[in-house]
């Protein structure tokens, strides 16, 4: 069972409360994340780069966010665990976003689905409204949607009166929308600060910010961009730990070890011929 429910969110919305949210993509990582009292855990669309060594986040496959949703959801009791709906796992037909979530939630064990929203998206809108009746929570996403890197020409700064840019009413709107269809909270992301403030206040659900500034109802980053640990580039991330180092170390210092014959010791072997 959920340790913590949508409504939760909502009430730390108007409590003023900051909500913590991080991606998590593997059994290990997720059982710290459960110890140190995240509130939300993603496995993101993100896993492709950072864990899965394509190019892109668009090569990532259902099958693939499945599996990683369910090794996290075996090794957390309390996070709220969401679960991307990677790029054309929905959007086909109506049926096939149905499908595609019921299989995060059912089967691989996500307590909500996210998926990008763009501005205008009736096709998602209606996805949600549909989810979201049929019992599974959803998370929009708005701001940069990167699944719609091919179409736009690249990933851009949202919020911004530009011709690449969705304007501030336009992504006001589409929270609004978002909102009315029953999402219980948006990611908005790589937005103007000012853009993402007026969307924060614009609705009752709470907003998650990344690269959106600091007037969002919470924040979200990608785990490897905070540990150091391979990252995934994200620009506007902060890090808080150089994994990087310590692992690097730690395999040098293994096949050192080996080499000269260090490891393994005595206290390393079943029933030795000597004492070393
Ligand atoms: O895939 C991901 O990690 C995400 C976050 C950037 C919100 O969607
Ligand atoms: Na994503």
């Amino acid at each position: 069972m959920p340790g913590r429910s949508v409504r939760e969110f909502t009430r730390m919305k108007r409590e003023g409360e900051p909500i913590t949210m991080l991606t998590t993509y593997d059994a290990p990582t997720a059982r710290l994340v459960d110890d140190c009292d995240v509130d939300i855990a993603l496995v993101g669309d993100s896993v492709g780069n950072t864990q899965l060594g394509y190019d892109s986040w668009m090569d990532v496959t259902l099958d693939e966010i499945a599996s990683h949703t369910a090794a996290v959801a075996r090794s957390m009791e309390d996070t709220f665990l969401i679960a991307d709906l990677p790029f054309m796992s929905y959007g086909a037909s109506l049926e096939q976003g149905v499908e595609s979530a019921g299989r995060l939630v059912k089967e691989a064990g996500a307590d909500a689905v996210k998926l990008e929203t763009p501005p205008g998206g009736e096709v998602t809108v209606e996805l949600v409204d549909r989810l979201v009746e049929l019992g599974i929570p959803v998370q929009g996403h708005i701001g940069l949607n990167s699944q719609r890197e091919k179409a736009e020409g690249g990933n851009f700064v949202q919020g911004k009166e530009r011709e690449e840019s969705a304007s501030a009413a336009e992504l006001v709107e589409t929270a609004e929308r978002l909102e009315a269809a029953g999402a219980f909270s948006l990611i908005v992301e790589l937005t103007a600060e000012d853009a993402a403030r007026r969307i924060t206040e614009s609705i009752g659900i709470p907003t998650i910010g990344i690269g959106a500034g600091r007037y969002v109802d919470g924040q979200v980053l990608v785990v490897n961009d905070v540990l150091g640990f391979g990252g995934s580039g994200y620009r506007l991330s902060k890090r808080y730990a150089d994994l990087d180092s310590v692992v690097s170390e730690a395999v040098s210092e293994y096949a050192a070890e080996v080499r000269s014959g260090e490891f393994p010791a005595v206290e390393h072997t079943f029933d030795p011929v000597d004492e070393g």
